[in-house]
């Protein structure tokens, strides 16, 4: 009796966010003989993807290398609309996956689409109900959903939203988010080598006694006004003598140029660069609060038991909000700081958010999606 050949898939990533989402599928699959797996980098990010690429052991395949200083959304696009293509054409995959909403997940998918490759959907059905927030996000989780072909939902929540929006019931599974995954992953690493998230001991020694405010902040919406105000809060809030902020700042420059200008050589602000997983996994497990504008960071701070207040005016993950482990605080300063204080001085306000819960997943959702990969290739 013959072997059937193993099904060829091709994943497609290009930015932190869904490398770390991404890395614990490329693990499964490379190890499973029924796949031959696939990886393909866009680098829509560069530095940001190889600190990912580089914890998980994951060599790609193919790097398109696309990253410029400061892109812009029809560059990057074009882009990688033109290599990915390419880089399909080489492969010919049986199927290519994608995660999330970026750029590089919206230009793979239809990339694929072009193709008449059929391309499934991690991390599927995410919406705000608001085009405008997360932008562009919210549309290119729209555009990928109009071409999947299977729909990998985190939640319970995301499949209601494809349905609503009349998706096969039959083409979506609800497998968990993969960032619980990833999350388990690094903290089983970190206690075989603690070393690997030994970094911030410096700054956990300068802040000694303090209690710790992580931060991040990235959003294109808030760009300009709201990174400004969000750069007064943490002013606002670093003047208490008992706070101190841990703010590893993104890579984007209109992120750090207002970073930069505004708390740059505050005693209790440590303005730090990216910290690679082991290490964001420290910072939150160190952290009282984590303030954030992140997607990933929302569904990470609830799974260590971290209140999280989101600087946005809308979630697509409400999962968290509704467990009260995550609260909007959208981005004006005095709400933000107000929030803040709230929670800092009022015990019982901080122990109503302060519990581990996890509506994002349980670990497992790799396996699921490799399993559903299998009965589709059949
Ligand atoms: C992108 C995604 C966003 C995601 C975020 C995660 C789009 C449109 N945006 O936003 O959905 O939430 O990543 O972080 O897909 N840069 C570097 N080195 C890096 C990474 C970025 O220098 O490793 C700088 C470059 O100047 C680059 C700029 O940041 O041009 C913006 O990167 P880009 O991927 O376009 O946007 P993000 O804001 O990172
Ligand atoms: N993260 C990291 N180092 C950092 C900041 C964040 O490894 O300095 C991780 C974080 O744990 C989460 C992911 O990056 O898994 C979130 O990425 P980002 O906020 O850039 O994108 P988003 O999730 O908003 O799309």
């Amino acid at each position: 009796m013959t072997e059937s050949a193993p099904a060829r898939i091709l994943l497609v990533f290009g930015t932190r966010p869904e490398a770390i989402k991404l890395f614990p599928l490329v693990h499964a699959l490379k190890a499973d003989p029924r796949f031959e797996c696939v990886v393909c980098v866009s680098a829509q990010h560069r530095q940001m993807l190889d600190q990912v690429l580089e914890i998980a052991g994951i060599v790609p395949d193919h790097d398109l290398d696309v990253m410029q200083p400061d892109q812009t959304l029809d560059a990057l696009t074009a882009n990688l609309l033109t290599g990915l293509g390419k880089v399909m054409d080489a492969v010919k995959p049986d199927r290519v996956i994608v995660q999330g909403d970026t750029a590089t997940a919206m230009a793979g998918a239809l990339a694929a689409y072009y193709r008449k490759l059929p391309v499934d959907h991690v991390e599927a059905g995410l919406r705000s109900g608001n085009i405008h927030h997360p932008w562009p996000e919210e549309v290119n989780r729209k555009i990928i959903g109009a071409m999947a072909s299977l729909h990998f939902a985190p939640t319970d929540t995301a499949q209601a939203a494809l349905l609503r929006e009349n998706v096969d019931p039959a083409r979506v599974h609800v497998t968990g988010n993969t960032v619980i995954d990833a999350l388990h992953w690094v903290v089983a690493e970190i206690e075989r080598q603690p070393e690997l998230a030994a970094g911030l001991a410096d700054l956990e020694a300068r802040f000694a006694g303090k209690r710790i405010i992580g931060v991040t902040s990235h959003r294109r919406e808030n760009f300009g006004e709201g990174m400004e105000q969000i750069a007064r809060a943490i002013r606002e809030i670093a003047a208490r003598p008992d706070v101190a902020v841990i703010f590893p700042v993104h890579l984007n420059p209109n992120v750090r140029k207002v970073m930069n200008e505004r708390l740059s050589g505050l005693d209790n602000v440590a303005l730090i660069e990216p910290l690679d997983y082991p290490h964001f996994a420290r910072l939150i497990s160190i952290a009282e609060i984590m303030l954030t504008d992140s997607g990933g960071v929302q569904e990470e701070a609830p799974a260590l038991g971290k209140p999280v207040l989101v600087m946005r005016e809308t979630t697509e993950r409400p999962e968290g909000v509704a467990a009260g482990t995550a609260r909007l605080v959208g981005t004006t300063a005095s709400k933000i700081v107000t929030e803040l204080s709230t929670l800092l001085d009022d015990n019982m306000a901080y122990e109503s958010m302060a519990r581990a819960h996890n509506p994002f997943g349980d670990g497992q959702s790799s396996r699921r999606i490799v399993e559903l990969l299998a009965s589709e290739i059949g």
